[in-house]
């Protein structure tokens, strides 16, 4: 358990490019750490860290919104692997309340944040306060936004004053390309919906196909505007990012 490690110590470069070593790096130093799974080509992060430890903790939020193609592929996943991989549902009093009051496609009138908040962020919160880590598929590739993710940072959004959460994006430095070039070389299996012109991958009301040159994140929230398109669970902010090497004293 190191809680209290400085992420200064770890011994990871922010262009340490293999997610293999910053996984390594993630699992030994915080063996209570998990892998946040979203039923789309993150698989890579899984079929890397089993190659570490057989014990790995994985997790899947179910918004009870994902394609009927990701439910099965959640649980080819938990087959393939042999791992116990955990469903995490919405709270049914607060999803209720919503849906009486606004019915169930709101997001396309207020916004998806406050669907967004009850079906993925609350029971985020809940995981994350069982857990010294998180594991997360985010990359620099996949949208402006993501360029500057480090690769390993403090959550601020959900650590507490009692404690650091601490946030590894393995996949930061990797392109797509070499996402998918792993997944056909080590045999993964993917979600059905890759071959239906489906990049990124979210809820099924939310998510739809992007057009030849799109950006991958452009079938996702498609009616908001681009800087709205994040749903919370991903809302750390620049400062809480590691110092370059540079600004370190
Ligand atoms: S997001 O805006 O929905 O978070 P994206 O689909 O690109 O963006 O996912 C980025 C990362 O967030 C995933 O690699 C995964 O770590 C985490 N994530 C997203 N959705 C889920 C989900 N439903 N369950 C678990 N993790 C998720
Ligand atoms: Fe709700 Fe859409 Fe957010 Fe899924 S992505 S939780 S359906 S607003």
């Amino acid at each position: 358990m190191s809680t209290n490690l400085n992420i200064e110590q770890l011994a990871i470069h922010e262009e340490q490019s293999d997610p293999v070593e910053i996984l390594r790096v993630a699992l030994e130093h915080f063996p209570n750490s998990a892998i946040s799974f979203s039923g789309a080509e993150d698989v890579v992060l899984v079929d890397m860290a089993l190659r570490i430890r057989k014990d790995i903790q994985v997790f899947s939020l179910d918004t009870g919104r994902l394609h009927a193609q990701t439910y099965r592929f959640l649980e080819e996943v938990r087959n393939h692997y042999d791992i116990p991989l955990e469903i995490l549902s919405p709270d049914s009093r607060e999803l209720e309340q919503l849906v009486q009051t606004k019915g169930l496609f709101s997001f396309y009138q207020d916004g998806h944040k406050e669907c967004c908040a009850i079906r993925k962020v609350a029971p985020l919160r809940r995981k994350l306060a069982s857990v010294d880590a998180w594991i997360t598929g985010l990359r620099h590739d996949q949208t402006p936004v993501r360029a500057s993710v480090p690769v390993v940072q403090e959550d601020t959004a959900f650590s507490t004053p009692e404690r650091t959460l601490v946030k590894f994006n393995p996949l930061a430095n990797w392109s797509s390309a070499q996402v998918w070039e792993y997944i056909r070389d080590n045999n993964v299996p993917f979600n059905e919906l890759h071959r239906s012109g489906y990049i990124s991958i979210g809820c099924e009301p939310c998510t739809r196909t992007t057009l030849p040159n799109q950006h991958e994140r452009a079938g996702r929230w498609w009616w908001e505007e681009e800087a709205m398109k994040d749903c919370g669970l991903h809302v750390a902010t620049p400062e809480t990012s590691r110092p370059k090497p540079a600004e370190v004293a």
